[in-house]
Parts: C-alpha cells; structure tokens; sequence
C-alpha cells in the first residue's frame, strides 16, 4: 500500500499525466536564481503563467534552484493561494469575510453551488467554471461580493449571482458558435 510519504509513491506516473511546457518558467526561474527566500515569488509567477501549480513545475523548481522538493511541495501545499488542480477558464471566488457573511454569503454560496450544479473547490465538467471561497476580497463596502477572474461583482443578491453566471455561459456559448461558424 502506497502512503503519501513514501518516497516511492507513483510520482512517475503522477508526472506523467501532468502534461505541461517547463519551458514556460524558463524566465522565472533564471530571474530569481541564486536569490534566497524567493520560493513563494517563484510560486506565485509559476502559478501566473499556468493558473495552477502543476506537479511537474514544483519538480523542475525545485531541481533548478537547488531547493529540496519536501519545501517546494510543503509551500505549495500550505499557502491557500496556490492552487495544485487546473481552474476553469472563470474562476469565481465568493467572499466568505465577516461584512459578506452577514450580508448574505451563505445563500449565494448555495444559489452559486446550485446554478453551475458543483460544490465549492470544483470546476464545471466543460471547463468554463471554478468555483471557490476567499476571505475578504477587499471591497467590503459592495458585501456581499464575488470576483471573477479579478472583477468584483456587488452587491449581489442570490438571483443577480446567478444571472450574472448566465450572462457568462450565454457569451461563452455565442463565442463558440462564432468559431465553429468560422
Ligand atoms: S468581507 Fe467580503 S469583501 Fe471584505
């Protein structure tokens, strides 16, 4: 039986799955070479560039810089802000911070939950939707706020939650037929 801290767990295979151009963080890397206490910079950028953190980029980090992988993976791991699965093209990120809870929070996590049909943390079979929860986004005065792919929507209301992820799937569905008209 295989536990995570086996050192012979099937990494190999895990790697294998994980399809990604290194070469991408190639600019990363050599801007941050040599410069201690820089991992979570490293993380961050490497996170810009693929909007998660894939295995194999942790790996080649931590080979490249001569950090032990247990760190680079330990760090990953630790911080909420770094994501280890691929997100949807929208990630939606619902306000769970004390002004939007008591504004409502709660019924929109479940309007939200409910309209793209997945629990929090997950993304929508067809990719187009992830959805989470964030503490204070920073703009409490339209609590209770949701931002997707970095725009605050606010105040919002259960129903104008749901339109507004409607608006999106109508648009994503009308740039499709465009393309497949093309
Ligand atoms: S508490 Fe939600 S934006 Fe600050």
């Amino acid at each position: 039986m295989n536990c995570c801290c086996q050192p012979d767990r099937n990494w190999e295979e895990i790697f294998k799955q994980d399809k990604v151009d290194l070469e991408m963080i190639t600019g990363v890397l050599n801007k941050y070479r040599g410069e201690e206490g820089s991992l979570i910079a490293v993380l961050q950028e490497t996170q810009a560039i693929y909007g998660y953190l894939p295995m194999l980029a942790l790996r080649y980090i931590a080979d490249e810089l001569g950090i032990k992988a247990a760190k680079v993976y330990g760090a990953a791991t630790f911080y909420t802000q770094f994501r280890l699965k691929p997100v949807g093209k929208y990630l939606i990120l619902l306000c769970e911070g004390t002004a939007c809870h008591v504004n409502g929070a709660e019924r929109l996590e479940i309007a939200l939950a409910e309209e793209l049909k997945i629990e929090k943390g997950e993304t929508t079979a067809d990719g187009v939707f992830t959805f989470d929860t964030a503490a204070c986004l920073g703009c409490c005065s339209l609590a209770p706020v949701m931002m997707i792919n970095g725009q605050a929507y606010g105040p919002l209301t259960p129903d104008s939650a749901r339109k507004i992820i409607r608006d999106i799937y109508a648009r994503e569905k009308a740039d499709q037929e465009r393309g497949q008209a093309v």
